[in-house]
């Protein structure tokens, strides 16, 4: 919690961005930014040893940690024109993070601890899913030998993507777009004939129920709709579940609700906007990504990563000389429309 606080710099970058920016992108410039603040944990500038101490990885960790939910805080009030109340290092850290986004200037509001408690439960179901796409993203810019800040915004960039963490934001526009019950079938059927996909379902390795969206449904419907009311969308969501948990298509693709099913009505009931849906899962993911970069630093096998590629082109190649290409050239830019004058003005051609 004490390292809450941002660099003013890092302010001044994120007050300059459009007011309009989607959160996920103040989020990833925020953390840009950072990476430019520490020069004495950036291996480009320390040297590649500057890692080799707990310490020092430690230090980082907790920068990061302490400082993303408040470049979070900001990226939720470019659209609100507000200010982020600052950091209050006595609340915990989700307590914390919620007093930034409601607080104001009242210094004695404090957030529903129930709420809290509700947020505190997603971002620890959140937190680490071992070797996802946005993991392995921090692993690959780690290995390169650049600094955590700059890996770890390279990470977020991967999980902002709809198929990845972006997921929760798409699956309310989804339920949205559905808009009733009765559209269901509808909406099923287009995605058999592959016209529409089923955002919050399917998972790269879960192949049934993923144990997260089952607890995420019970926070729902337990903790944060009691408080705050029921969603409406709920309704289509489990009436889409059971629409697709009883269709072949769906149980013979092994494809069942993943962590984002659910999780987007959590965060809407507790009323975030969409597309702060997945900064919500960024905040607790930047804990596992941080527990990787350190196991790749120890880890002795850690090597560049640099993929295969198995070229499947033409492999042999004729063309002609660069000379005769020319000349056909200039022939074809006398043949160009005339709004094309740019290319007609650099090739000296006088076609006044
Ligand atoms: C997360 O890896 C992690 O751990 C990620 C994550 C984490 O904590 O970090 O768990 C978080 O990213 C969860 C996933 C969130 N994404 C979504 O909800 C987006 C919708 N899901 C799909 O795009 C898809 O399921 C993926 C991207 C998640 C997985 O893609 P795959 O591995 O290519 O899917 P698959 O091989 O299981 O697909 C098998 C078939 C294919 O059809 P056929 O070619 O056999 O006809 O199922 C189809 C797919 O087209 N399919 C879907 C579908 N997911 C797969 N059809 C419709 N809707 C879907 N959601």
């Amino acid at each position: 919690m004490r390292h809450t606080a941002l660099p003013t710099e890092v302010v001044e970058v994120i007050n300059a961005m459009p007011h309009d920016s989607h959160p996920m992108g103040v989020l990833m410039t925020g953390i840009c930014a950072l990476s430019t603040m520490h020069p004495e944990a950036n291996p480009a500038l320390a040297g590649q040893g500057v890692y080799k101490t707990r310490e020092m990885q430690d230090k980082q960790i907790v920068r990061l940690l302490g400082k993303i939910p408040t470049i979070a805080a900001m990226a939720y009030h470019k659209s609100t024109g507000r200010k982020a109340a600052p950091p209050n290092q006595r609340l915990d850290y989700t307590e914390n993070f919620l007093y930034m986004l409601d607080g104001g200037y009242n210094p004695q509001y404090r957030p529903n601890p129930r709420l809290a408690r509700a947020l505190d439960i997603m971002f620890i179901l959140h937190a680490e899913h071992e070797m996802n796409c946005s993991t392995a993203a921090v692993r690959h810019l780690a290995s390169s030998g650049v600094d955590v800040y700059t890996a770890v915004a390279g990470a977020v960039g991967a999980l902002y993507g709809p198929l990845h963490g972006g997921a929760n934001e798409a699956v309310l526009r989804m339920l949205a777009r559905i808009g009733s019950v009765e559209n269901i079938p509808a909406f099923i059927a287009g995605v058999k004939n592959k016209k529409e996909k089923l955002f919050g379902f399917g998972h790269r390795v879960y192949r049934n129920f993923d144990p997260r969206a089952k607890i995420i449904k019970e926070v729902a419907e337990n903790e944060v709709f009691p408080l705050v009311g029921v969603d409406p969308l709920i309704e289509i969501a489990k009436a889409l579940q059971d629409a697709a948990l009883s269709d072949e298509y769906f149980v013979s693709r092994k494809l069942y609700p993943n962590v984002d099913f659910y999780s987007g009505l959590v965060y809407r009931a507790l009323g975030f906007p969409p597309q702060f849906f997945t900064v919500l899962f960024a905040i607790p993911r930047i804990v596992g990504y941080c527990a990787h970069w350190r196991e790749s630093l120890t880890d002795p096998d850690t090597k560049i990563i640099r993929p295969q590629q198995d070229y499947k082109g033409v492999w042999l190649r004729h063309y002609s000389d660069v000379g005769v290409r020319t000349a056909e050239g200039a022939d074809t830019l006398s043949k160009l429309p005339p709004s094309n004058a740019y290319n007609r003005r650099v090739a000296g051609e006088n076609w006044m």
